[in-house]
């Protein structure tokens, strides 16, 4: 059913996030969606029992229990882990990510950059101009420098791709088997994981955060990698035990590390990955939804809910992801 087709009663959608200001984040889809969904707040008299959707980001823990009747809570965002650690997320809720082709071309164009500045030294060379060195170090080619991608989802499927494109050997790992793309070879499972580590000189990580993989980047994961092993963290600051990424740093087993998220968002002043010389970091930017994006997954679930069928980017709940 079309938007047009949808019936003229608005869905009433909440907004539950203890960490951003929804209505003002959200602001021109809330105009653009005025008429087919209706944007409530907790407190704004709407009868709880009307509301039938949510979008969220890191809801408040009982933010559910208010709402008897939500079918369904979309995220801002292609992770919805904020939303399914909440605890008072019931069963039966569709939890719906938003999945956007830009933001897998986004994120690929930040990896692609941290795997060069890897693969051509950079991090030396910067180091050299601060300190006035002329020195050549020399070059090493794509094809001499595997990269391995913890994760083949959507995002996953393109950084691979176009890592091989360049040249790159990519080696790609998922809990279960799938068809991988021309140049890319796909690992899986326990054994698989091994093996893909150990043929990877950077190691990229977009998985989904779940159970099975909080603190999954540890010591020995590290010590699985080729020594002097390059990390590009852009999956969950929880995926990373990050005393272990320093101590790796420390021994040499890792070279650097390029950081996009972690365990506290914003990073603490005080914390020593600022001042890592062998750490670049990012505050939780390597790409984003667009909110045109998010306003039509919005739109395409109240759309789903009138006509009583599965919201078509709900996670598998059993999963995770
Ligand atoms: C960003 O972290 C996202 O989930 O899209």
């Amino acid at each position: 059913m079309s938007s047009t087709e949808m019936s003229s009663k608005p869905m009433n959608c909440v907004m539950l996030s203890r960490t951003i200001n929804l209505r003002k984040y959200l602001k021109d889809q809330i105009a653009r969606l005025d008429g087919r969904v209706t944007f409530v707040d907790h407190l704004d008299g709407t009868n709880p029992a009307t509301v039938r959707m949510a979008v969220g980001w890191h809801p408040h823990a009982d933010a559910f229990d208010h709402y008897p009747n939500l079918t369904a809570a979309c995220s801002i965002g292609a992770g919805a882990d904020s939303i399914l650690a909440c605890p008072s997320l019931r069963d039966g809720i569709d939890v719906v990510r938003v999945v956007e082709p830009a933001q897998a071309e986004m994120m690929s164009g930040f990896v692609i950059w941290h795997a060069i500045y890897h693969q051509r030294r950079m991090g030396i060379y910067l180091q050299n101009q601060r300190d006035k060195i002329w020195k050549r170090i020399g070059q090493r080619t794509t094809q001499e420098v595997p990269v391995g991608i913890l994760g083949y989802g959507a995002i996953g499927a393109r950084v691979a791709a176009d890592l091989a494109a360049l040249g790159f050997p990519v080696k790609v790992w998922s809990r279960s088997a799938k068809p991988t793309s021309q140049g890319v070879n796909g690992f899986h499972g326990a054994d698989g994981l091994d093996a893909m580590l150990a043929g990877s000189e950077i190691l990229v990580n977009l998985l989904p955060l779940t159970v099975e993989t909080r603190n999954i980047l540890n010591a020995a994961l590290f010590a699985k990698m080729p020594r002097g092993g390059y990390l590009i963290q852009v999956g969950r600051g929880e995926h990373m035990v990050e005393q272990d990424l320093l101590d790796a740093l420390a021994s040499g087993q890792l070279a650097g590390a390029s950081l996009d998220v972690f365990l506290a968002e914003p990073l603490s002043p005080e914390h020593p990955f600022w001042s890592h010389p062998n750490i670049v970091l990012t505050p939780h930017d390597a790409c984003d939804v667009t909110l045109a994006a998010v306003g039509r997954t919005l739109l395409e679930t109240a759309e789903a809910l009138q006509a009583g069928v599965k919201p078509k980017d709900a996670v598998d709940r059993s999963r995770g992801y």
